[in-house]
Formats: C-alpha cells, sequence, structure tokens
C-alpha cells in the first residue's frame, strides 16, 4: 500500500509589533502609494529585541504540536528552514528539541531562503514515505527584520518576520502528492547577504542586497515553470486546483502567475498585504491564515510555490 506524508497539525506566530507603510516614511523617503502599487504591501510584523526566529519558531511549533495531537516525545525527526538562525550554532531545530522536551530525534536547519519550506516538506515528505518516520515537526521561522538595512528605502519596505509550523504524519489517503525543487548558484549575484562571521571582513554590510527588478523577471519565469511542472506530474489541469498558496513577495509576481495558471484572483491566497515578505515563513503563515478564517478545508487541492536567494524555487502538490 502507497503510504503518503499528510499534514496532521499546523501552528504559526507573528510578533505583536506591526509597522505600517506609513511608520516607514517617516523613516526613509517612501510612500505607502509607492509600496502598494509596486508590491502589494500595507504592513509588516517586527519582532521586538527580545524576539528571535528561534522564540517564533517555538511558538508556531507548540501549535502545530496541539493541533495534530500529539505529543513532543512522539516527534521523531525536526527540520527547521531559516535563513535568519538565532546562532551560527547549534541549529534552531536542536534548540527547539531541548525546549519542546522532544526525544533524541534528528534535528537539523536547512537553508534554502525563501524556498525553505517548500525544500523543508519535500525533505520530511521523502522520510514519512519511506516509513523512516512517523511525525516530523517542520518548521520555517524568518527574522528578516535582523538582515534588512533599515536605511535602505528599495528593501526595507519588503520584508517582515513570522513563523510557520506543520506536523507531517504517514497516510493512506493523500497527502502530499509532489513537490519539486530546484537551485541555480549561477544567479546568486541577484539576492544575497554578505557574511556575519566576525573573522569574515566583507566591504559590504551584512544586509540584504538585491537587483530587484532581474529579480522579478526571473522569479516570474521560475515560478511559471515550476506550477506547470507540478500540474504535469499530476496529470491535472489548473481548474483542479482549489487554492494557489504562493510565496507572498510581491502582489505582481502573484498576479502573473495565478494568470498564467488561468486561475481568478479568489483562489489565490494572499498575505502579502499584512506580512510583508517573510521568507521561508510566508507560505505556511499564508496557508495557516486561510485554514484558520475556513477558507482553506481537510481535503482541498493546494498549489505551494516559493522562490528566493540561491536563487532557489520550487513547488508542492498538497491535498489538505
Ligand atoms: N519608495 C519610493 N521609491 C523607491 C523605493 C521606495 N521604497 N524603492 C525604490 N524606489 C525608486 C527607485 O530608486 C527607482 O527610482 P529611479 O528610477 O529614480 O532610480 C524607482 O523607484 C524604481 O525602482 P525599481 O527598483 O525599478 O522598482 P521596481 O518596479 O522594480 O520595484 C521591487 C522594486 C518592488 C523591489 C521589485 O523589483 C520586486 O518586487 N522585485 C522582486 C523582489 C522579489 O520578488 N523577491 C522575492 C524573491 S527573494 C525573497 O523573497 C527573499
Amino acid at each position: 500500500m502507497k503510504i503518503f506524508s499528510r499534514i496532521a497539525g499546523m501552528g504559526s506566530f507573528l510578533p505583536a509589533n506591526i509597522v505600517t507603510n506609513q511608520d516607514l516614511a517617516h523613516q526613509v523617503e517612501t510612500s505607502h502609494e509607492w509600496i502598494v502599487e509596486r508590491t502589494g504591501i500595507e504592513r509588516r510584523h517586527i519582532l521586538t529585541e527580545k524576539e528571535t526566529s528561534g522564540s517564533m519558531a517555538l511558538e508556531a511549533s507548540k501549535q502545530a504540536i496541539e493541533n495534530a495531537g500529539i505529543s513532543p516525545k512522539d516527534i521523531d525527526m525536526i527540520i527547521v528552514a531559516t535563513t535568519t538562525p538565532d546562532m551560527i550554532l547549534p541549529s534552531i531545530a536542536c534548540l527547539l528539541q531541548q525546549q519542546l522536551g522532544t526525544n533524541l530525534c534528528p534535528a537539523f536547519d536547512l537553508v534554502a531562503a525563501c524556498t525553505g519550506f517548500i525544500y523543508g516538506l519535500s525533505i520530511a515528505d521523502q522520510y514519512i514515505k519511506t516509513g523512516a518516520a512517523k511525525n516530523i515537526l517542520m518548521v520555517a521561522a524568518e527574522a528578516m527584520s535582523r538582515i534588512t538595512d533599515w536605511s535602505d528605502r528599495r528593501t526595507c519596505v519588503l520584508f517582515g518576520d513570522g513563523a510557520g509550523a506543520v506536523i507531517l504524519q504517514p497516510s493512506e489517503k493523500p497527502g502530499v502528492i509532489s513537490t519539486h525543487l530546484h537551485a541555480s548558484g549561477y544567479d546568486k549575484e541577484l539576492l544575497w547577504v554578505p557574511s556575519a562571521l566576525p573573522s569574515q571582513k566583507s566591504d559590504t554590510p551584512p544586509y540584504v542586497q538585491m537587483k530587484g527588478k532581474e529579480l522579478f523577471r526571473v522569479a516570474v519565469n521560475r515560478l511559471s515553470e515550476a506550477v506547470d511542472e507540478v500540474l504535469a506530474s499530476a496529470n491535472i489541469n489548473s481548474h483542479e486546483i482549489d487554492w494557489l498558496i504562493p510565496h507572498q513577495a510581491n502582489y505582481r509576481i502573484i498576479q502573473a502567475i495565478a494568470k498564467k495558471l488561468d486561475l481568478p484572483m479568489e483562489k489565490v491566497v494572499l498575505t502579502v498585504q499584512d506580512h510583508g515578505n517573510t521568507s521561508a515563513a510566508s507560505v505556511p503563515l499564508a496557508m495557516h491564515t486561510a485554514i484558520q478564517d475556513g477558507r482553506v478545508k481537510r481535503g482541498d487541492t493546494l498549489l505551494l510555490e516559493a522562490f528566493g536567494a540561491g536563487l532557489t524555487w520550487g513547488s508542492a502538490l498538497v491535498i489538505y
């Protein structure tokens, strides 16, 4: 009998502190109108000094564990997708293991920037499908505000902080149908953050460096390929998708992909206006928002996609 991995529970966390476009307009030369027109973003959650990717991951994980109706002792693998860990080592996954009180299961972080959740889902799916794990905690947590230059209007208006978590379990019913991962280190200069290692000197400050216009064009092309790939692999057409849950970087990129799929915007989960770009956390945050407000229901077919630094990109077809 074929075994699928199924999302048994979900959780998320957004810092209470909200920064609006109007707030940013007091800090840099920008306006609410410019930001909304170019990106669709209206506000974002930004963590306070005491909060970290790890603290957000912990809250999201506790919710996901409770929602799945399991105990931390049941977890047999922890994967955290993050570009903004609390420390260089140990990983957030190891910190979580101790904070949650799980057994001594494998625990590791992965860096795939904004595509981190799709990468993590894909890895977890392989372990569940082969019977190697029964309860995987997969978290995406990002403190993008910590690697943002708040005096650079080209980037500081784009990002937000947050975390999303899922528990994946084996199931006879689907489940994760397929995942598709890609990367191109050849385009590494389009989006990067220099090393923050104390001994590694860099002429560039340790903040997000981005070639926005080129990135926009590549994002639309790569995401178009990624959604075609996932539909072709499942041999379905886009009208069989209940919800497109895209990476929430820019409304215009999302709109271009919805158009390509011939999906009305009513079938697209949009949180970019409220969350900004939370990197790896953006897809699970959008998904959990739509589950909590009743849009996404059990049995719905979801197309997830993301694109980010690396470059990395990927897609997944999931029956919730
Ligand atoms: N407020 C006002 N003006 C601004 C701002 C701002 N916040 N930022 C830039 N401008 C100005 C620029 O200086 C430029 O002025 P100039 O023509 O006098 O030089 C003008 O606005 C146009 O700037 P562009 O960069 O050409 O604007 P564009 O339409 O490309 O929008 C944006 C910029 C929003 C960054 C867009 O390129 C984009 O979304 N790119 C893709 C980013 C992305 O998708 N990232 C996702 C993958 S990566 C990840 O998620 C981590």
